[in-house]
């Protein structure tokens, strides 16, 4: 087996991040904020917006307080509603359904695909057939997920969110910086409507909360920006004309995502090579995550399917290396989703007892990375032989 590296291995490593971009240039920049004092969605927030539109190829971003705020918004905006029904993935980070559920909507569990973990198509366009056979609910729109950074199937869903009349919004919430068919995502033309998340540890992170949305027409932007503030007039100040949320980004976070965009190319370039690594050198009786030809995966989280799981976890205890399990608990399953379902969701279910998920981050070195594989590889062996 490789050497242990002298140094201990993160899962994430946000403070070599920290360390690339320069401590002086956050100061700098958090400096400007205290002098200027425009603390909730200020001219960084704006500035931010810009930069990041331009980014994604998309006419609009409107930076908020959450990923699942920005995916609550883009739902408000299209006035998703008790009746309608919203096609989601089970496997996913709970986020993706709350938000249908949290707007009196029925989140509608759909099945992943064996290869790729994101939505099936073919079992979506099973649940939209099967919930209108029922008629009861209104097929409203479809939410995928790229899960761990892997770009959806974005044309096939698109093309059966347009057949049946509904709203495609994507939850990039895991994949800022991925590309599908040459075009990030967040661009007008994969979906309606794109929500991420700049959780710290996501590849994209502020430090604290923060999210947006991207949209592609301003009737959609007015309606963000009003939902994202009580429900705000743009006439009158005190007139507030729909519900809404206080979901505004703060200033000092969208500082921070301004800081690590100057090193986010580099680093989704260093996440691209080591996920490569893993997947190319990796025993081949772990289950690894195809990404779709000619997309590249943002690499949020590197994911492998394991099938005894148990004792690999207590193999990588020994050798020190650090794990999660994202996700054990496909969302049906969950206690406050159970009620929802009533499909059978196999791939997902038996995927979710067997993930494994590995240190990724766009620090980690080759000495790392190959010690990782040699402990996983060397216990693929193990088994074999038992
Ligand atoms: C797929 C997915 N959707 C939504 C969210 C919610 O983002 P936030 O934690 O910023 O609210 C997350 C966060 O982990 C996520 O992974």
């Amino acid at each position: 087996m490789t050497n242990k590296p002298s140094k201990s291995i993160c899962l994430f490593d946000i403070p070599s991040n920290q360390k690339a971009i320069g401590q002086e240039n956050f100061l700098n920049a958090f400096e400007k904020i205290l002098n200027h004092g425009g603390y909730a969605q200020g001219p960084e927030c704006a500035e931010l917006d810009t930069k990041l539109a331009s980014y994604s190829g998309t006419k609009h971003c409107a930076t908020c307080s959450s990923g699942t705020d920005a995916l609550i918004l883009a739902l408000m905006a299209w006035e998703v509603k008790a009746g309608d029904a919203v096609f989601v993935p089970s496997f996913t980070f709970v986020a993706t359904a709350e938000a249908v559920a949290f707007l009196g909507a029925t989140p509608v569990f759909v099945d992943s695909n064996t290869e790729t973990w994101n939505m099936d198509v073919a079992d979506l366009k099973k649940a939209i057939a099967e919930v209108k056979a029922q008629g009861k609910l209104t097929p409203k729109a479809i939410i995928s997920v790229d899960i761990f950074g892997n770009p959806a199937n974005y044309s096939e869903i698109h093309a059966v969110a347009k057949e049946n009349n509904m709203k495609y919004l994507s939850d990039a919430a895991q994949s800022y910086g991925a590309v599908y068919e040459g075009k990030k995502v967040g661009h007008s033309t994969l979906a309606d409507m794109t929500a991420t998340s700049f959780y710290p540890t996501k590849p994209l992170g502020c430090y604290g909360d923060g999210g947006a949305v991207f949209c592609n027409t301003d009737e959609e932007l007015a309606l963000v920006k009003s939902c994202r503030v009580h429900g705000s007039s743009t006439e009158d100040k005190y007139d507030n004309v729909r519900l809404g949320l206080t979901a505004r980004m703060d200033s000092f976070q969208a500082a921070v995502v301004m800081q690590k965009l100057t090193v986010f190319d580099d680093e989704l370039k260093n996440r691209e090579k080591i996920g490569k690594y893993y997947s190319a050198n990796l025993d081949s009786s772990f289950k690894t995550q195809k990404v779709l030809n000619n997309c590249v995966s943002a690499y949020a989280i590197y994911t492998i399917l394991a099938d005894n799981k148990a004792e690999l976890q207590d193999w990588l205890k020994e050798c020190g290396i650090p794990f999660a399990n994202f996700y054990p608990r496909p969302v049906h399953t969950q206690t406050a989703y159970k009620s929802y379902n009533t499909r059978s969701l196999p791939v997902c279910e038996s995927m979710a007892s067997k993930v494994l998920s590995l240190p990724m981050h766009p620090y980690l070195t080759t000495e790392e990375q190959d010690y990782i594989i040699s402990c996983l590889n060397s216990f693929a062996q193990k088994t074999k032989a038992a």
